[in-house]
């Protein structure tokens, strides 16, 4: 099977090494097709997402990407925005969930977080008014509100959940989230079966820090989805744990929510189970359901034996030793 790689900067080359690893160690036969995307392909190509690197990702569908450097408000637009928006990944998808071994104030969390991934604050739509003033606009579309809350709901009833909370930031943005709200109860009288709950985005994050349990799927705009996941990461043991995969109709590209960790990169302390798990997604997303299941085994097993942890975990180990741990149990 053909999978495309962008290793990404910073802590990229270093987790996607491991990861290929723990996959190739858990039984899958996969060519990695490497493609370059990142601060290093804007100095290589002249592009840090060059044409040829979604023409890779369209051909072969699917890819697993490496965190990538987006300098602050100046220089080139969020690689990552151009990917999720020129390849349509309309939904970017959060599973947090505790960890055994893992050490945080909360037990029993079990979310997701759907974000919708083209638009909002995100769409790239900013411009000086005149020199001191500019101005952002917060695009929200009937289209891809209501696709990205049916795919929250879609997502509730294939696995067995039971609640979508809609976060929302209606009372003040009142056209924009106004919508936003409206097409989300429209799709939600599509699946009765469902309990469809509505929430300002300020009470989510309360409730999240006094008891993330009360929480089972999770659905927003783009910004409040960026911060929510980070957020959420924090809650299970931060982001060296929290995998994502960004969803279209016809091209998957799974990441971690993490970025590319400039403060560690190089040093061998990355730790690597947010992009395992991020590629087990991948894994059960292209039918390989049984390997997946083994890799996020293997992720529980290595944290309970708490043999080889990153210093992020308590521990203080490196990516190579948590990487051997994890590879030694995705083996099994
Ligand atoms: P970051 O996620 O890279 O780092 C935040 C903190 O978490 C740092 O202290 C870092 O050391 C730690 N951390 C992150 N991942 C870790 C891991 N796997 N193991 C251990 N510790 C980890 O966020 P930051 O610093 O805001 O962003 C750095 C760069 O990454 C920026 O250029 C940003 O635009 C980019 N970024 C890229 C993303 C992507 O490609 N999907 C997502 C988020 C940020």
């Amino acid at each position: 099977m053909q999978v495309v790689l962008i290793e990404g900067d910073g802590i990229g080359p270093e987790v996607t090494a491991a990861t290929c690893r723990v996959v190739a160690a858990a039984g899958v036969k996969i060519d990695w097709v490497r493609t370059p995307a990142g601060a290093e392909a804007a100095k290589t190509h002249g592009d840090p997402l060059p044409d040829e690197t979604l023409e890779v990702i369209r051909r072969y569908r699917v890819a697993l990407k490496g965190p990538c450097t987006t300098p602050v408000g100046k220089g080139f637009r969020s690689i990552n925005v151009r990917l999720r928006q020129g390849l349509e990944l309309f939904a970017s998808v959060r599973p947090v969930t505790t960890l055994p071994g893992v050490m945080t104030p909360y037990d029993k969390v079990d979310l997701v977080v759907v974000r919708e991934n083209t638009e909002g604050l995100y769409a790239g739509l900013e411009h000086e008014v005149v020199p001191g003033v500019v101005e952002s606009v917060r695009l929200i579309t009937r289209r891809a509100a209501e696709r990205i809350v049916r795919f929250a709901f879609e997502l509730a009833r294939v696995r067995g959940r039971r609640v979508v909370t809609f976060c929302h930031k209606a009372d003040v943005m009142r056209l924009s989230d106004g919508l936003f709200l409206e097409c989300a109860r429209a799709v939600a009288d599509e699946f009765p079966f469902i309990l469809f709950d509505e929430k300002p985005i300020d009470n989510v994050c309360l409730e999240l820090a006094a008891d993330p349990s009360r929480f089972d799927v999770l659905v927003m705009e783009n910004l409040f989805g960026d911060l929510i996941s980070d957020l959420c990461a924090g809650l299970v043991g931060g982001l060296g744990v929290v995998p994502g995969a960004n969803l279209g109709e016809r091209y998957a590209v799974f990441e971690a929510v993490h970025g590319s960790a400039p403060d560690i990169a190089g040093k061998g302390l990355a730790n690597p189970i947010a992009l395992v798990r991020s590629a087990a997604m991948l894994l059960e997303h292209v039918g390989h359901r049984a390997a997946a299941e083994r890799i996020e085994r293997a992720v529980v097993k290595t944290l309970q034996a708490g043999v080889g942890l990153t210093p992020d975990l308590g521990g203080s180990g490196t990516t190579t030793t948590i990487t051997a741990e994890l590879a030694r149990h995705a083996a099994k």
